[in-house]
C-alpha cells in the first residue's frame, strides 16, 4: 500500500514535517508521500478544506492557524484532542476524519526517551512556564502519564487556573516562579518566548536552578535558546525543543500506519538540518 499523508497550515513552506515523515518511510520500509497543502488565511477555509478532502489523503497533520478551525470538519474527536480543544493529526478511515492531538503526548515521549528515569519519579515537582495551547497539551499528557505534582506559572493567572480545572495542580505568577524555581527538579518552558528573531528573550531571569534540575524548552529555533543556555551555565541538564517535533510526528505516523518508527540518530540529523 502506498500511503498519502500531508500537512495543512499557513505558512508552512519551511515546515520540517515532510522531512521527518520521509525519514519515517525510509526507516519503516513503508511506502508513502508526505506533502504540504498550504491554505492561505485569506482564503475561504470551508471551500479549501472541501477541495482538500477530495484528495483523500490517508492522514494529515494540522498546524497553525487551523488546529481549532479543523474541529467542526471532523467526524470524531479523540479524548485528548477534545480536552485540549485542538487537533494536530487527522486519520482518514473509510472517508471519515478522526482527530487527535499528538503534541503533548509527543513532548512527554521525547522527555521520557531522553530521561527514562522520570518514569519512576511520577511525584517529581514539575514547573510549567506559560499557559497557552502548548502548555495545555503538555499538562494533559503529563497527567495522563501519571505525573502528580505539577505547577503552572503564567503571567495571566486565570489561564493557568483554567488549564488545571478540577484536576491536581498549583498555579503561580511568573514572578513567584522566579523566586522558587530552585525547588523544581523539572522545569518546562512552554511558550514561544525566545524564538527567532527575539533570541535574547527569556520568560524569566534564571538565577538559580535545582542542583539536579532538568530544564526544557519547547522552542527549537534557535536549537539552544537563551533560557537553555542559562540553565546549562547553572549546571542543569537540558532538553531541546526539536525532539518534541520528532516525537509528535512519530505518534502521528503510528496513528496512521500502526507502525512505530525507530528514532535513533534522528535528533542529531534534525539538529544538523536546523543548524545548517
Ligand atoms: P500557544 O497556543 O502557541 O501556546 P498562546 O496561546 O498565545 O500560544 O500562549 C502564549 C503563552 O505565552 C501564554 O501563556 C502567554 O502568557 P499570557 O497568558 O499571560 O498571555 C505567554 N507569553 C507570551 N509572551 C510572554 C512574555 N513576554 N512574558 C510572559 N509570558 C508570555
Amino acid at each position: 500500500m502506498m500511503y498519502k499523508f500531508g500537512l495543512i497550515g499557513y505558512p508552512i513552506q519551511h515546515s520540517l514535517s515532510p522531512w521527518i515523515h520521509r525519514q519515517f518511510f525510509e526507516r519503516t520500509n513503508i511506502e508513502g508521500t508526505y506533502d504540504i497543502y498550504e491554505i492561505d488565511v485569506h482564503a475561504p477555509f470551508d471551500e479549501k478544506i472541501a477541495t482538500f478532502k477530495e484528495l483523500q489523503l490517508d492522514g494529515f497533520n494540522v498546524t497553525a492557524p487551523y488546529k481549532e478551525t479543523i474541529i467542526p470538519y471532523l467526524d470524531e474527536l479523540d479524548e485528548q484532542a477534545s480536552m485540549i480543544g485542538a487537533v494536530n493529526t487527522v486519520l482518514n478511515k473509510n472517508g471519515k476524519w478522526y482527530g487527535f492531538n499528538t503534541d503533548g503526548a509527543g513532548y512527554v515521549r521525547s522527555l521520557l526517551s531522553k530521561y527514562p528515569v522520570l518514569a519512576n519519579e511520577k511525584n517529581k515537582a514539575i514547573l510549567l512556564l506559560g499557559a497557552g495551547g502548548a502548555c495545555k497539551g503538555i499538562y494533559n499528557a503529563l497527567i495522563k502519564e501519571g505525573f502528580t505534582n505539577i505547577t503552572i506559572a503564567n503571567r495571566t493567572l486565570e489561564k493557568a487556573v483554567s488549564i488545571i480545572g478540577q484536576r491536581n495542580g498549583k498555579v503561580m505568577t511568573i514572578e513567584e516562579a522566579s523566586q522558587c524555581i530552585h525547588t523544581f527538579p523539572l522545569v518546562i518552558q512552554t511558550t514561544s518566548v525566545g524564538m527567532k528573531p527575539y533570541t535574547d528573550r527569556t520568560i524569566l531571569e534564571l538565577n538559580e536552578v535545582h542542583e539536579k534540575a532538568i530544564v526544557s524548552d519547547i522552542v527549537y529555533q534557535p536549537l539552544e535558546t537563551a533560557f537553555l543556555q542559562r540553565a546549562k551555565q547553572l549546571g542543569a541538564s537540558i532538553h531541546f525543543g526539536h525532539t518534541m517535533l520528532l516525537y509528535q510526528a512519530q505518534y502521528a505516523f503510528e496513528i496512521w500506519t500502526n507502525t512505530t518508527p525507530k528514532m535513533e540518530q534522528l535528533d542529531a540529523q534534525l539538529e544538523k538540518k536546523l543548524e545548517g
